[in-house]
């Protein structure tokens, strides 16, 4: 089946890598077709799937037919059905302008083959027009993800709050990059408020954190009981966790501790990059102020503002 997905336009790269990534952990088989701006093209089988554990993307829709948008009468011959009341709604992803009208014409279109009504309120079918180099594609949007969500986890909606911590959405993101399944394992050796955590453990997954700070230990303890999660968090220095735990993990994703907010002598950096991989089977993914570690490049980069950029690893 073609579906169509909108990306956000946060970052150039991670929104599509953070889809491929996801597919790949929820053992979907896909080819990327093209990419157009904001939308990607693929070929896959339920690719809907995924889409509760999205980050950085809107939508996904399947493909039904692509158009020139005056030329909307072809549709006629397309067999196009709606099965419950639905609306059209056109979606600009360049600069190209919907004529005027053209859900309109569309939902004509639809409705003559159809036994339900259009219901512009509350339909119970979508469709989406996405105009992208004076074309359109006319699809049938299959799931929204809930981006609104997000917001509603971020540090000043916690019990435990910490500027430490990282906006939900690109939390998530990470444990999306490290293609971590929903029942897999995931380890945050610098747990902070548990944020990393929190996102891994709504798609599903079995939590183990641990931080230096007695503090942040509880923080996070607190931080997961408020979302109905458990987690198996212990108080430990970095290079004490592989003795802690005693055991490997489907993957270890973490935010390393910057220059300025150190709590413990020294960077655990270096440390970090050569022994986690020991840690687990499946990948390393974190965040680092370092644009560069004993050789070792940035998959990302990520411009937080002016004076702040991070750097996305992943480690095989
Ligand atoms: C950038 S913060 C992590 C923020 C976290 N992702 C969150 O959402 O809150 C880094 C954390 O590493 C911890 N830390 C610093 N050095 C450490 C070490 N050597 N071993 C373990 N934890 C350490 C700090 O206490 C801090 O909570």
């Amino acid at each position: 089946m073609d579906y169509a997905v909108l990306l956000s336009e946060e970052h150039p790269e991670l929104p599509l890598a953070e889809l491929e990534a996801t597919l790949r952990a929820d053992g979907i088989e896909f080819e990327i077709q093209e990419k157009e701006g904001k939308l990607v093209f693929l070929d896959g089988d339920e690719v809907e799937e995924v889409a509760d554990r999205l980050a950085l993307s809107f939508e996904i829709s399947e493909v039904l037919h692509s158009f020139q948008p005056e030329n909307y009468q072809k549709l006629a011959t397309k067999n196009l059905e709606a099965e419950e009341p639905f609306s059209v709604r056109t979606a600009r992803v360049d600069g190209t302008e919907a004529p005027e009208e053209l859900e309109e014409n569309v939902g004509r279109m639809i409705d003559r083959n159809s036994d339900v009504d259009v219901d512009l309120e509350s339909p119970g079918e979508v469709f989406r027009a996405y105009l992208v180099n004076g074309e359109a594609h006319l699809s049938r949007l299959k799931a929204d993800t809930d981006r609104g969500e997000f917001e509603s986890r971020k540090n000043q909606h916690r019990p435990f709050s910490s500027p430490v911590t990282l906006h939900p959405r690109l939390a998530r993101t990470l444990v999306n990059l490290s293609e971590v399944g929903r029942d897999g394992s995931l380890l945050d050796p610098f747990c902070g408020t548990g944020g990393i955590l929190l996102e891994a453990g709504l798609i599903g997954c079995d939590l183990y954190g641990s931080d230096v700070q007695e503090e942040m230990v509880e923080g996070t303890r607190e931080n997961l009981e408020a979302f109905n999660l458990e987690g198996d968090i212990r108080e430990a220095e970095f290079s004490d966790a592989e003795a802690e735990f005693g055991r490997q993990f489907d993957a270890v994703v973490t935010d390393l501790p910057y220059g300025k907010a150190s709590v413990t002598e020294g960077d655990p950096t270096e440390e970090f990059v050569e022994t986690a991989p020991e840690l687990t089977d499946g990948k390393v993914v974190f965040m680092s102020d370092k644009e560069e570690i004993d050789g070792l490049e940035p998959e990302f980069e990520f411009y937080v503002h002016r004076s702040m950029t991070r750097y996305v690893y992943v480690m095989e």
